[in-house]
């Protein structure tokens, strides 16, 4: 199953799970670039506002062949209910994707993600074949690694592999 990730992450939590989800399933990766909302809490203010206003900012993604690959997991931390802004440039330019798509998100517990998923799914040209939630408090306390191999099983299954 040749797979690939494509996440955006500003702190570090949603590239945890990447990361995890890479090794595991031995994929290839891709950031969202964005420097944008890098930084303290001037910045983490910035990206509230322009979330709500769905203020789409300038990304850069290295490109990639879709057809090389069988699946891509497409991972996002969750601002105000939304997948965060970059991820939602990303895929406004929609970009061309495999028949099978997964998603995976992080959230801080402060609100339910499936608004947020809700969301991925209208901007998505494909149905999501699975989804993946982790809170914040899980990733940095390492207890995420059971989850990501439960993920990574059933996405295998359905691939026959
Ligand atoms: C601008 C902004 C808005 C956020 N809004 C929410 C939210 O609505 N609900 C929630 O549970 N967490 C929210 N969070 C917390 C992040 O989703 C959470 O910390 C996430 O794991 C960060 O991922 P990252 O480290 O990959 O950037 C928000 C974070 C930011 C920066």
């Amino acid at each position: 199953m040749r797979t690939l990730i494509i996440y955006y992450s500003r702190t570090g939590t949603t590239a945890t799970i990447a990361r995890s989800l890479a090794n595991r399933l031995d994929a290839d990766v891709r950031e969202i670039g964005c420097g944008r909302y890098k930084g303290g809490l001037l910045r983490y203010l910035l990206a509230g506002y322009e979330s709500v206003r769905g203020h789409l900012p300038e990304i850069d993604v290295t490109e990639f062949a879709a057809e090389q690959y069988d699946l891509v997991l497409i991972g996002t931390p969750i601002w105000t209910s939304h997948p965060a802004l970059p991820v939602r440039t990303f895929l406004n330019r929609k970009p061309e994707l495999p028949a099978r798509v997964a998603v995976f998100l992080t959230h801080g517990g402060h609100s339910l993600p499936q608004t947020c998923i809700d969301e991925l799914e209208e901007l998505l040209p494909v149905p999501v074949e699975a989804r993946l939630t982790f809170n914040s408090a899980q990733v940095s306390g390492g207890t995420f690694a059971d989850d990501v191999n439960a993920f990574a099983d059933e996405l295998e299954n359905r691939s026959g592999q």
